[in-house]
């Protein structure tokens, strides 16, 4: 069954900084997140660019915020498919953003279209670039699902985006972690979590320990993510204790054939009629 793409609108995070929402439901009462950032400083920053099948409504979301021509970074947290969905888009209409990757997102992306390397800077974990009115810094978030992130820490705010870390799904068209019944949250939190991230199973609960440590330590305000709600006030603790915890823990099952199976005999339904 395929549902319709919900109109979602923006979700004002700090000043002058938005959570861009765009969401695919998964089945009655379960939404994914697929959100990217703007930071509307004295030098505008896009953080990440959606993906491709919100393409056209990513773009009106941000150009209404942002006049093209202002964007003054275009920031890619890692070249997942459904991170670089407007990317060469922006890069495209924003003739005055530098671009901030890093070696390996652009010899990975190389494959597919080639990024303008006199536009860009490259950026690893530990380190900042200035944009402006803020010093933005780059850190290594708790959970990722590709060799290239690095996520991002407003230090004028104190909004932190953590990529693909705390993905959760929400029961309807919501952006904050307090509106989602704490069944669902946990349950997919655990879930996608460690669908994200399977070597969580040979982690070391004592090394990792400290490297969620190093990353909570910047005690951030607001930590937004591209899969999940929004987290503020004791949820931000509770879900780097709920990443901790996954430390040397196995795998939660997968989804398998019996599923693909349903799938498969949902389609075959005739529609009903209304
Ligand atoms: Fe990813
Ligand atoms: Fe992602």
């Amino acid at each position: 069954m395929t549902y319709p793409v919900p109109v979602t609108e923006p979700v004002e995070l700090a000043p002058e900084t938005f959570l861009v929402t765009n969401m695919v439901q998964l089945g009655p009462g379960q939404f994914l997140s697929v959100n990217s950032m703007l930071i509307r400083g004295e030098e505008p920053v896009i953080v990440d660019t959606g993906a491709p099948m919100h393409r056209e409504l990513w773009l009106d979301q941000v150009f209404n915020l942002v006049d093209p021509k202002d964007v003054r970074w275009v920031f890619l947290s890692h070249d997942d498919g459904d991170h670089i969905g407007a990317l060469h888009d922006v890069l495209d209409l924003c003739p005055n953003a530098t671009l901030v990757a890093n070696f390996f997102t652009t010899e990975r992306l190389r494959l597919e279209q080639p990024l303008p390397l006199p536009r860009m800077i490259w950026r690893e974990p530990g380190e900042y670039f200035d944009a402006g009115d803020r010093r933005l810094r780059l850190v290594l978030p708790p959970i990722f699902d590709g060799p290239t992130t690095r996520g991002l820490l407003d230090e004028r705010t104190g909004v932190m985006w953590a990529v693909d870390s705390f993905a959760a799904l929400v029961p309807e068209v919501v952006h904050h972690a307090q509106d989602v019944p704490s069944d669902l949250y946990n349950e997919s939190f655990a879930m996608l979590n460690s669908l994200i991230s399977p070597w969580h199973q040979w982690l070391d609960p004592i090394r990792y320990g400290h490297h969620i440590d190093s990353v909570e330590a910047h005690r951030p305000a607001v930590v937004a993510t591209a899969h999940g709600p929004v987290l503020t006030g004791p949820a931000i603790h509770d879900a780097f204790d709920q990443v901790r915890d996954m430390a040397g823990q196995p795998v939660t099952d997968r989804p398998r054939q019996s599923v693909l199976e349903e799938l498969l005999a949902d389609l075959k339904q005739p529609e009903r009629q209304p």
